[in-house]
């Protein structure tokens, strides 16, 4: 197997320009033992599936689910009970099927079906499925529809609707009770995202006040690949739980023999470990953990794979993250051509939520980006992690689902041991302040809400406190909120992002922090390739500006909405700007705009004065702001963190004495991401208090 190895780097190092960042080991597997916890549930797959997949008519795929067989009973559940949750194997059929089910018996007489999904490319994708197998001329948005955040894409024929769960929580706050829906499936259930969570309780309350007033009934169906159906039931008034049996195909898992650092490396060099020896059609699975990595990863491969001296079939790389155009999206579930092998590299939304066919190997990265709050240093990161003991065992069983499989796990054995059991509920490690204000704009405290696990009190506290400092409240006992406020959950962010918007006004530059809210609000748009990093810096430098990350977003962004749309393209090209991020910012910002004039906000620039920008920013991060504290060194405002500077800053280097940031990322040090200068005095007349009690200006240090 070493011998295999050396021959593949000695291969990989001799490629141009994605060359490796340093000379990759040679990543050794054992032959872990099988899993202790058999993926249960498994399901009557017919093995001919797997052979025959590309040949079946999309009907004839759906009576092959193993759901199929079990649908009859199922509806009789259904109608039986008013919740009910239902477990089954990822891929079984229950977020496509169950709703067509439901539809086709017409239980949800003149009603709505929603399903949430906790990612935006998940209800897409499902979406768009669903209305293939229904077979509406219209397509999606017809019968089918999707509804996630900047994208509605229903209409009034609609009646199954997949939405992200961040979105079904924003109708409630229009309509508590939900009166549109007969049916509300809450999927993913065990994923536990705090709209999830926060739903769960939303849903109970609007169900039994819906008995109460005799109004027509709400249908609540929970389901999930793999929860704690106690404690879900427990909290569901002990309701019903259905399990879906089957079985699954067994797995062979395999350990690094040593940790792997550069895991995306060892990803690589394992995929071509398998390229050259597995049938064409037995197709690969990597889970990494974001965008960025996801398309190096897949250009590394693209290049290697081309190589004459690799030996195997062709290869079709399919990135699959959560901002993917659907056009793209699409690919990842087409069967590849004859004597290709597909791969896909997906971020944990693979896990669970989207089951492609044909997958025989997976390559566990063993890493998860995940949002945390730390409400002892005040800081909201995303942050690289590791998964848990669950997850592993999710991404395992995406290899055995339709014959038997292979897990790669580019991890030990002794680190799997030291990996969590399960992943921690998301609402008692995030910053609360967006669920506070939406069960706020619902008349309801935090504190008193039924949640299925409290978050912790500080942590609810803590949101109470940015609320009130942004204006949005009166007092941390407030459980309503104040006219700002209301105006602050009308748009879909973050309260901080919201009151920048809304502090535009006063500053006269609402043109400008409308792009940048938005440029914020999707993935990064400018790229950073490590083997063109300098060109990349060069060519973008006529945007630069010593104010900042922000003020130099917003510089590009200028410049891209002058262009024709047939410019458009070369122009991102040559100055390493990613096409589809800087146009989904431009989708953002109409419909941020479309906000701001139902708001009555007028809509006015600052020209090239940017002062104001930078101080409408401060209104809203003024808890994000750090002071310089020696030497290249920060400290955070808030909690008095130390941080750094991150390099991919167009300040790094320069050492202004404060600044304002919008990400925190913790790699070897704790680093400040998309900066912009600012001054202590603003922050004086911004929030007297809040300055008053913070800055201390190198005093005591
Ligand atoms: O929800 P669950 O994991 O139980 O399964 P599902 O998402 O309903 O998927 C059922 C089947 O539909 C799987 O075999 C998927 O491969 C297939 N599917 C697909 O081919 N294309 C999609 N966009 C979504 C699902
Ligand atoms: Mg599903």
């Amino acid at each position: 197997m070493d011998s295999k190895f050396n021959l593949l780097f000695k291969h990989s190092n001799n490629v141009q320009p994605f060359q490796m960042k340093r000379k990759p080991s040679p990543v050794v597997f054992n032959n872990g033992s099988p899993p202790r916890k058999r993926l249960a549930l498994n399901i009557n797959v017919n093995s001919n599936n797997f052979v025959s997949k590309n040949k079946l008519s999309i009907q004839e795929q759906r009576r092959k689910l193993p759901i199929f067989e079990k649908r009859n009973k199922l509806l009789e559940l259904i109608r039986r009970h008013n919740t009910l949750i239902i477990l089954g194997e990822t891929g079984s059929g229950k977020t496509t099927q169950i709703p067509q089910y439901i539809n086709s018996a017409r239980l949800q007489n003149n009603g709505k079906i929603a399903i949430t999904q906790p990612r935006r490319v998940a209800a897409i994708s499902v979406a768009m499925r669903v209305a293939q197998e229904i077979g509406d001329s219209g397509g999606v948005g017809e019968t089918v529809g999707y509804t996630v955040r900047f994208e509605d894409v229903t209409s009034p024929r609609t009646k199954i609707k997949y939405l992200t769960d961040g979105m079904l929580l924003r109708e409630a706050m229009v309509d508590n009770l939900l009166m549109e829906y007969t049916f509300v499936i809450l999927d993913e259930a065990h994923e536990r995202t705090i709209h999830t969570d926060v739903l769960f309780g939303i849903v109970k309350q609007a169900q039994k006040a819906r008995a109460e007033k005799k109004l027509r009934p709400l249908k609540i169906l929970i389901m999930s690949a793999t929860m704690d159906v106690d404690h879900f039931s427990e909290y569901f008034n002990n309701c019903q739980a259905v399990y879906l049996e089957g079985r699954t195909y067994p797995v062979n898992v395999y350990y690094t023999l040593t940790s792997h650092e550069d895991y995306q490396t060892a990803c690589v060099a394992t995929f071509f470990k398998i390229h050259r020896q597995a049938p064409w059609d037995h197709d690969v699975l990597i889970f990494l953990t974001g965008q960025e990595e996801i398309e190096a990863v897949a250009q590394q491969i693209r290049i290697l794979s081309r190589d004459p001296d690799v030996s195997g079939p062709s290869v079709k790389v399919c990135p699959l993250y959560a901002s993917q155009p659907t056009t793209q999206q699409i690919t990842v579930f087409q069967p590849a051509p004859e004597n290709t092998r597909k791969v896909v590299i997906a971020t944990n939304v693979a896990e669970t939520s989207i089951t492609i066919s044909g997958i025989r190997f997976v390559i566990d990265g063993g890493m998860v980006k995940a949002r945390t709050y730390h409400p002892a240093t005040g800081l909201d990161m995303l942050k690289v992690q590791r998964i848990s003991q669950e997850q592993s065992w999710q991404r395992t069983g995406r290899a055995g689902r339709e014959t038997e499989g292979y897990c790669y796990r580019i991890y030990t054995r002794a680190q799997y041991e030291l990996l969590q059991k399960s992943t921690i509920p998301e609402i008692q490690r995030a910053n609360l302040s967006t669920v506070v204000i939406q069960l706020l704009a619902l008349g309801i405290h935090a504190a008193n809400f039924d949640f299925m696990d409290k978050p912790p009190k500080d942590c609810v506290l803590a949101a109470f406190e940015q609320l009130k400092l942004l204006g949005a409240v009166e007092s941390v006992e407030s459980s309503s909120l104040t006219p700002l406020g209301k105006k602050m959950v009308q748009f879909p962010l973050d309260p901080r992002f919201s009151k920048i918007i809304l502090s535009a006004q006063e500053y006269e530059c609402l043109e400008e922090i409308l792009t940048i809210v938005a440029l914020l609000s999707g993935e990064a748009i400018f790229l950073n390739p490590s083997s063109k990093r300098e060109q990349a810096t060069t060519s973008r430098q006529k945007f630069l500006s010593p104010y900042g990350d922000h003020i130099t977003l917003l510089n590009a962004f200028r410049v891209y909405r002058n262009l024709g749309s047939n410019s458009q393209r070369s122009w991102c090209h040559e100055h390493y700007i990613n096409m589809r991020n800087i146009s989904y910012a431009a989708q953002v910002r109409t419909q941020l705009l479309e906000v701001c004039q139902r708001l009555k906000l007028p809509v006015v620039s600052c020209g090239n004065d940017v002062e104001p920008i930078r101080k409408c920013l401060l209104t809203g991060l003024f808890m994000n702001v750090a002071e310089l504290h020696k030497e290249k060194q920060y400290i955070t405002l808030d909690k008095r963190q130390v941080v750094n500077i991150h390099p991919s800053s167009v300040i790094h280097g320069q050492q202004p004495k404060f600044v304002l940031f919008t990400e925190v990322v913790q790699t070897s040090k704790c680093y400040l991401r998309g900066l912009t200068t600012v001054e202590s005095q603003w922050l004086y007349d911004i929030v007297p208090d809040y300055a008053r009690s913070h800055i201390r200006l190198n005093k005591d240090l």
